[in-house]
C-alpha cells in the first residue's frame, strides 16, 4: 500500500490504477517520478489526503489503465509499445500539425503563444518520429533476442552500440526532451486551456494536445519504468 514516502514511480508500477490518478492531479510519474509522494503533491500545491484517497478508491475500485506489464514478457511489452503508442504517436502528429497551421492562421495575431506552441509540436514531433524508428529499428530487436536467447540458453545477441545501457541513456535523454516540449506546451497554453469563446478547432486542438501527453507519459513509464531496468537486468544476466 502506497504510503506519503512512496515515490510516485514506485506507485506507478505497483497499482497500475493510479496511473490515471496521477494524470488527473499533473502528478509526472514517468521522467520526474523519482520523488516521494508527499514531495511530488507539494509541488503541485495539492493536499496529500485528497491525493491518497483518489489512490485508495481507484485501486479498491480497480480502475485501471492497462494489464499490470511488470511481469509480462519483454517482447509482450515492446509489441504493445509499438502497436498501441508509437502507431499513436505516428498516427496524431499529422493531425495535431494540421490543427496547429489551422488555429495560428486564424487566431495567431491575438494568441501570440500558438506560434511558439506550433513550433514546439513540429520540432517535438520530427524529432520523436526518429526516436520511434531507432526503438524499433535497434533497441526492441536487440532486446527481444536478448530474452528468446536466454531461454533457449543461446548466445548473447550481436548489438551495435556495445552496452545496452548506451543506446537506453539516449532514449531517457530523448524522452525527457520530448516531456520537457509537451511541459512548455501545457505552460504556454495555460494547462491546454481554451481562451472563452474560443472556435472548436481551437478546442480540438489543445484536447488533443493534452491528450497526445497522457499517452506520452504513459508509453515513458512503461520504456523508462519497466522495460529499460529490465532489460538491463537481462543483460547483465548473460555475463
Ligand atoms: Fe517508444
Ligand atoms: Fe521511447
Amino acid at each position: 500500500m502506497a504510503t506519503p514516502e512512496t515515490t510516485v514511480r514506485d506507485i506507478a508500477l505497483e497499482q497500475p490504477a493510479s496511473i490515471r490518478v496521477f494524470e488527473n492531479f499533473g502528478i509526472d510519474y514517468c521522467c520526474g517520478g523519482r520523488k516521494p509522494l508527499t514531495q511530488a503533491c507539494e509541488e503541485q500545491s495539492i493536499e496529500l489526503k485528497t491525493v491518497m484517497a483518489a489512490l485508495e478508491e481507484a485501486t479498491a475500485t480497480g480502475q485501471t489503465e492497462s494489464r499490470d506489464w511488470v511481469q509480462a514478457p519483454l517482447e509482450a511489452i515492446c509489441k504493445h509499445i509499438v502497436e498501441r503508442h508509437h502507431a499513436y504517436v505516428r498516427a496524431e502528429l499529422p493531425r495535431l500539425e494540421l490543427l496547429a497551421q489551422k488555429v495560428v492562421a486564424r487566431h495567431g495575431s491575438t494568441h501570440p503563444e500558438l506560434e511558439q506552441i506550433q513550433q514546439l509540436v513540429e520540432s517535438v514531433g520530427e524529432e520523436l518520429l526518429q526516436h520511434l524508428s531507432k526503438e524499433e529499428m535497434v533497441l526492441f530487436p536487440y532486446v527481444t533476442n536478448l530474452e528468446r536467447n536466454l531461454a533457449s540458453c543461446g548466445p548473447r545477441p550481436l548489438g551495435c552500440f556495445g552496452d545496452v545501457r548506451n543506446p537506453i541513456r539516449m532514449m531517457m535523454a530523448e524522452h525527457d526532451a520530448a516531456g520537457d516540449a509537451l511541459a512548455q506546451m501545457r505552460k504556454l497554453s495555460h494547462n491546454f486551456t481554451p481562451p472563452e469563446g474560443a472556435c472548436p478547432t481551437y478546442r480540438g486542438f489543445y484536447q488533443a494536445l493534452s491528450e497526445f501527453e497522457k499517452d506520452l507519459h504513459q508509453h515513458v513509464h512503461l520504456e523508462n519504468n519497466i522495460l529499460f531496468p529490465r532489460a538491463i537486468e537481462l543483460d547483465e544476466s548473460c555475463g
